[in-house]
Parts: structure tokens; C-alpha cells; sequence
């Protein structure tokens, strides 16, 4: 860490630093900052974390024997719904399920500039995103009588608007006393050729690493330890755009724990072969995720003999994971997934552009990797038109448009 003022040999040595990392052009306006600019970009340098980019490590995804997964259709959910609920209830009355929401994303295609969750799903009353996701679980908390930890993933971006957020708005009825924020951390972005995009003359244009590394941030926040060392046994980890889904589900617990499976993804029956979400089947012979960019057309359009897509299950970033596994996947090297956005930046003469379309990369790895280091996984399907509401785009498919338009259909007052 560094900062204050900057020295020569300060300049020197990130220099060097940068000359090594082929990013010299970090440093093009430094002559022309302030010299607590200078020593903002110089502390920046200094934070990187070189690894970002780094794919030497990685575990080449996506490369083994890939297969088709079964999944737990809905009829065979309905037929045990009673044993299923009564078994996760049960769990949640004995406090081992703690949630974790996933709300450190940027948010790049809808457009709005405050964290994802304070968006106002309401037209003619307020109804924030955050809202609907705390009275959702506040429905299983009623049920179960019994308040359930949420973590609250955020990164240095949104923390401070998103926990002012639920202060101002009294946390939607949750006690506070079980809600517990930490940071992520963040990585550079990069231009197509590997070069870091600058967003300022003073800074560089920064993103989240990804939802995947919220179990090493949770760590490094000092939490894991508290939870491995409590009576939680799962963690319900889910999205923050998805307004219909179901949290803390005693359905989905309860199956996971009656099937004996090591964890459970919930997913949905996937409505046309390039649908984009991430396709679950088998990498040899352990449960795998195909994000929707990776997956082949071949893959894509694969049908079993009954005419269904053989890939045709998505997850919808819903997940229980095993806390006693947890630690054990602390020094499995996720892979990395580079993913092409557009990112705001300045040009070569020092302007600041903010593309329309994707023109640079961010580095991410993701929660769906880790469901790779589980031996098996319940696939738990879901009805679509009841949990599946993802507010990504302002308008057109998975925007504020459809999800308002599925909130009226299961009966919400917009
Ligand atoms: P998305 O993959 O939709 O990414 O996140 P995003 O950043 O929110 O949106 P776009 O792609 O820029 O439009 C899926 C979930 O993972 C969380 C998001 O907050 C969302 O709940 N996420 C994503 C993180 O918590 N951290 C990240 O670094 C990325």
C-alpha cells in the first residue's frame, strides 16, 4: 500500500513495475497531474494484482468429457413437496443455512449508475430490487420463525451508496443484526490487446473480479472462519437481479439434503438453444457450468432422442453450497473467464470515450466454477415464468420491461 506524497524513486519504481507488465502508457499523463493525483494513480499501480490476467494456472475449463446432466424435474419436486419442505424447514429452524447475495457487479447493461439493487422495479409505488430479494426472505424467516444471516457481497464501487441504501431504508424489515457486508475485490480492465484502459489521467478504469471469488473476499473479510465454526451448514448463494427468485427455499434445502447431494444448483428448462444462460451438464463425470458465451452452436443445438435440448437446463445463479467444503476450495485456482464489455476509458489524447458496444475486456471468475469442485449437485428445476425474472437490460429480453411484466403476472401491485 502507498500514498501521500510521491517521491521520485516512487515514480521509478512503478515505472519499472509497469515496464515489466508492458503497461508503461499508465504512467503517459503523469506529468501533467497534481501531485495527490500522482500519487492516487501510483497507489493504484502498486494495488494491481498482476494475476488478473494470469491464465497460466488455470485448470483448462470446459475441455474434458462433456456430457449431459440429469436434472429433479418439477413433477418429481411436487410429488415430494411436503417431505421436502418439512426437511428444509427443519434445517432452517437449526440455523444451518446463512445466504449470501451476490450484489458486487457493476451492472454495465442496464445502464444506471447506482448499485443494481436500489432500482426501482415500482411505476406507481416504490418497489426497490433490494426490497423485493429482503421480502422474499422474509417470507421463509416467518415461516421458520427464525432470523437468517445474509451476506451482502459489494465491491468498493457500490459499498458505501449500497449499505447507505439499507440504513435509509431501515432494511426492509430485516434485523440488521444478521445482515453483514463485505468488500470484493477489483481488477483491471483492458482494451482487446491486453492493454489497461485508464478512466481518468489519474486512474485506471477498475471492474469487480467476478462473483467466483466471494469465498476467498469472505475469507479475507475474516468471515469464513466465524461461519465454519458455527452450526451453519449451508449457504444459499443467489444473484441480485433475479426478482422473483426464491431464497432460503425450504424445498430446495430440504431436496438437496433428502437426495444426499453435496449441493444444488437451481435451474430452469431453457426456452430457445441460445438462450443466455449457463448450460449444467457433466466434465468428466463431475457437475459442470458452460457459460452461454462459451458454450458451442454444436452443444447448443444437441438434442436428446425425444427432441429436447440436451443441454437445455440453465442455471439461474442460484445456489446451496456445503460450508464444510468451503475451505477446502480456498487454494483451488478458479478459472478465469474474459468477458467482453463496454468500458468506459480515455482515448490516446487524454478524451474520455463511453463506447456503445464492447470494446474492451474485463477478468472474472465465477461462482457457477466452483459447483466443479463439488462431487455431485442436486439440478433443481424451477418454473420460469415463477422464479425466473432477471432484470439485466433496460428493455427487450431479461430487462426492467419483462420482469415488471412477470411481477404483475405472479400478482405484484407495481
Ligand atoms: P452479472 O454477470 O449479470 O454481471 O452478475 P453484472 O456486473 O451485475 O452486470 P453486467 O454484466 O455488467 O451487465 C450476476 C450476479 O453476480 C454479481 C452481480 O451483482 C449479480 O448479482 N456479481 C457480478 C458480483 O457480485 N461481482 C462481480 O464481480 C460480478
Amino acid at each position: 500500500m502507498f500514498s501521500g506524497t510521491v517521491t521520485q524513486s516512487d515514480i521509478d519504481a512503478a515505472k519499472k513495475l509497469l515496464k515489466e507488465h508492458n503497461q508503461e502508457h499508465l504512467l503517459k499523463y503523469a506529468d501533467e497531474l497534481k501531485p495527490e493525483e500522482l500519487s492516487k494513480l501510483i497507489t493504484q499501480i502498486n494495488n494491481i494484482d498482476w494475476a488478473f490476467n494470469d491464465r497460466s494456472g488455470n485448470k483448462n475449463h470446459n475441455s474434458g468429457t462433456i456430457e449431459p446432466m440429469d436434472a429433479h424435474l418439477l413433477d418429481a419436486i411436487k410429488d415430494n413437496y411436503d417431505n421436502y419442505t418439512f426437511i428444509g424447514l427443519e434445517a432452517i429452524k437449526a440455523g444451518k443455512l446463512c445466504l449470501l447475495l451476490l450484489a458486487g457487479g457493476q451492472g454495465t447493461r442496464l445502464g444506471y449508475d447506482k448499485p443494481k439493487g436500489s432500482f426501482n422495479m415500482g411505476i406507481n409505488k416504490d418497489l426497490f430490487i433490494f426490497q423485493l430479494l429482503i421480502e422474499h426472505t422474509l417470507d421463509v424467516v416467518r415461516l421458520a420463525d427464525t432470523w437468517i444471516h445474509l451476506y451482502i457481497m459489494t465491491s468498493d464501487i457500490n459499498h458505501e451508496a449500497t449499505t447507505a441504501f439499507f440504513k435509509e431504508h431501515n432494511y426492509f424489515g430485516y434485523n440488521s443484526d444478521y445482515i453483514h457486508f463485505f468488500i470484493q475485490e477489483l481488477n483491471p480492465t483492458t482494451d482487446l490487446d491486453g492493454k489497461i484502459l485508464m478512466s481518468s489521467k489519474c486512474s485506471i478504469a477498475m471492474s469487480p473480479n467476478g462473483n467466483g471469488g466471494w469465498f476467498s473476499s469472505m475469507n479475507k473479510a475474516g468471515l469464513l472462519d466465524d461461519i465454519i465454526n458455527s452450526d451453519l451448514e449451508w449457504i444459499n448463494v443467489f444473484a441480485v437481479d433475479n426478482v422473483l427468485q426464491r431464497i432460503a427455499d425450504p424445498v430446495f434445502l430440504g431436496a438437496t439434503i433428502a437426495n444426499n447431494k453435496m449441493c444444488g444448483a437451481k435451474v430452469i428448462s431453457k426456452n430457445a438453444p441460445d438462450e443466455k444462460v449457463g448450460a449444467i451438464c457433466l466434465e468428466n463425470g463431475k457437475p459442470h457450468i458452460i457459460e452461454y458465451y462459451e458454450l458451442s452452436d454444436e452443444m447448443k443445438n444437441q438434442t436428446n432422442p425425444d427432441g429436447s435440448l440436451a443441454y437445455g437446463f440453465g442455471v439461474i445463479l442460484n445456489y446451496l453450497f456445503p460450508i464444510h467444503r468451503l475451505k477446502e476450495t480456498l487454494n483451488v485456482k478458479m478459472p478465469l473467464h474474459i468477458v467482453k464489455k463496454s468500458i468506459p476509458h480515455i482515448d490516446d489524447s487524454g478524451h474520455l470515450v463511453e463506447p456503445d458496444s464492447p470494446n474492451g475486456l474485463k477478468y472474472e471468475t465465477l461462482a457457477l466454477d466452483l459447483i466443479h469442485e463439488m462431487d455431485d449437485c442436486l439440478v433443481f428445476e424451477v418454473e420460469r415464468s415463477r422464479e425466473f425474472a432477471p432484470v439485466k437490460n433496460k428493455t427487450g429480453i431479461d430487462s426492467v420491461e419483462s420482469a415488471r411484466e412477470l411481477l404483475v403476472k405472479n400478482g405484484y401491485d407495481l
